[in-house]
């Protein structure tokens, strides 16, 4: 497949590097100038494009951004890519990092991003950390693998989604419509705990809407408590303590 990646961050490049090794035709984008796009393109099997190029000519495309950066993103970015262009997004909103959105309370974070891209997305990757995808990854079929949730109303789309997620290492939950996605967002039972399918169905039937603002604000406070920038173990840890309090 030719595929396409906005943002060359912890996780859009860990995805470029796993979907091209893969076999897969990649290329990438980010804000840098050119050359040094270029170098980071090439550190990952992929090829260096401008934003506009990255879209056309593929048959998937992959938004790793952060939340409040899809705003910067030139108008219509998406108007003639054809619609059987499958469309991902893996971002996630902090309010402390992101600035505070009321709209989030009324729709889930993805829809809000498909509206200002204009455009129907799958929600994918963004419930696993980036130690998770670096280092978790195991063959299909393999003991306790972990899984990832996929929301969206394209099953057509879910399908080839699952497929790529498969060759990254994980199993994969189908987590219903971009409607149904807040069950997959920060400060639910299914966010970034790295559990296998058949627990990660149970976390997201667990999920209440309501309550996951407010674990989400909770368990960033104490790890902001840390003395230092919080390591992968540790908000895994963090991530974990809270659902299993949640579950007792
Ligand atoms: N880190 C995690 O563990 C994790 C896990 C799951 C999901 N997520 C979510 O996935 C998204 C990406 O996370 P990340 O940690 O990979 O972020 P990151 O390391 O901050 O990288 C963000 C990337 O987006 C690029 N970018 C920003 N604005 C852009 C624009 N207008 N046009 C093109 N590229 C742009 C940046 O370009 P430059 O390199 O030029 O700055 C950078 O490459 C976030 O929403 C995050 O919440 C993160």
């Amino acid at each position: 497949m030719k595929i396409g990646i906005i943002g060359t961050g912890s996780i859009g490049s860990l995805l470029a590097k796993k979907l091209s090794k893969a076999g897969h035709q990649v290329k990438v984008t980010n804000t840098r100038a050119m050359p040094e796009l270029e170098k980071m393109a090439t550190s990952l099997g992929a090829n260096a494009a401008t934003i506009h190029e990255v879209v056309n000519d593929v048959d998937a495309i992959i938004f790793s951004m952060p939340f409040n950066a899809y705003r910067d993103l030139p108008k219509d970015l998406l108007k003639e890519v054809p619609q059987d262009v499958v469309v991902m997004d893996t971002s996630n909103y902090y309010p402390f990092r992101d600035g505070k959105l009321p709209e989030l309370e009324q729709i889930s974070e993805s829809e809000y991003i498909s509206e200002i891209l204009n455009r129907p997305l799958i929600k994918v990757f963004n419930n696993m950390l980036e130690g998770t995808l670096k280092y978790k990854g195991k063959a299909a079929g393999a003991q306790d693998r972990v899984a990832i949730s996929i929301a969206g109303d394209n099953d057509k789309h879910k399908k080839v989604v699952a497929a790529l997620v498969d060759l990254t290492g994980f199993d994969t939950v189908d987590a219903g419509s971009l409607a149904e996605s807040w069950r997959q967002q920060p400060g639910t039972p299914a966010y970034c705990t790295e559990i296998n399918e058949v627990e990660l169905k149970q976390a997201l039937a667990d999920a209440e809407k309501g309550k996951a603002p407010a674990v989400r604000d909770f368990i960033m406070d104490n790890l902001m408590k840390l003395d230092s920038w919080p390591s992968y173990e540790e908000i895994l840890a963090g991530n974990r303590l809270y659902e299993m309090g949640r579950r007792k």
